[in-house]
């Protein structure tokens, strides 16, 4: 699998790890910690994996990666931190196994998504 078809993957298992745990947190799934803990996890190792997969080679690729990614690269790197951090705090939430502990950050990893992909995923 090339890499621009690895991000995609990445970006996409986030989207279910993010689906998963905000089912719970929402209501619409009965809470289990474990399943938590285990969809945050994945979601860092995935984060982890998208910060390698946006490398210049893939540049020219056909994907809906904004040019901007490698024109503003420090913004983009700063996006990447900013939503590792966010990541960082919901994986301690889980830890702890509190639900109500787990809201807040969750809704701060959800706005990392959005604010990167405004500023640097092309529109579909
Ligand atoms: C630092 C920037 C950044 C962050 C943070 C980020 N994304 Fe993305 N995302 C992108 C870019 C850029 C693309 C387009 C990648 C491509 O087409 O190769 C993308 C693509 C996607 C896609 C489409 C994949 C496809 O198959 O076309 C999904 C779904 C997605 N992201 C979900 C998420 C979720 C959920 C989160 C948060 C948990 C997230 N992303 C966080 C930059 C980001």
């Amino acid at each position: 699998m090339g890499v621009v078809a690895e991000r995609m993957s990445s970006m996409k298992q986030m989207a279910d790890s993010m689906k998963t745990v905000g089912e719970m947190l929402a209501g619409r799934q009965d809470f289990d910690a474990t399943t938590a803990r285990a969809g945050v996890a994945a979601l860092h190792e995935n984060c982890h994996q998208a910060r390698e997969q946006f490398s210049s080679a893939t540049k020219d690729h056909p994907s809906r990666a904004s040019p901007m990614v490698w024109e503003k690269a420090d913004e983009f790197k700063d996006e990447m931190e900013r939503f590792d951090a966010a990541v960082k705090a919901l994986v301690a939430a889980s830890e702890a196994g509190n639900l109500d502990g787990m809201k807040v950050p969750f809704k701060d990893v959800g706005q990392s998504c959005s604010s990167c992909h405004q500023k640097f995923r092309l529109p579909e």
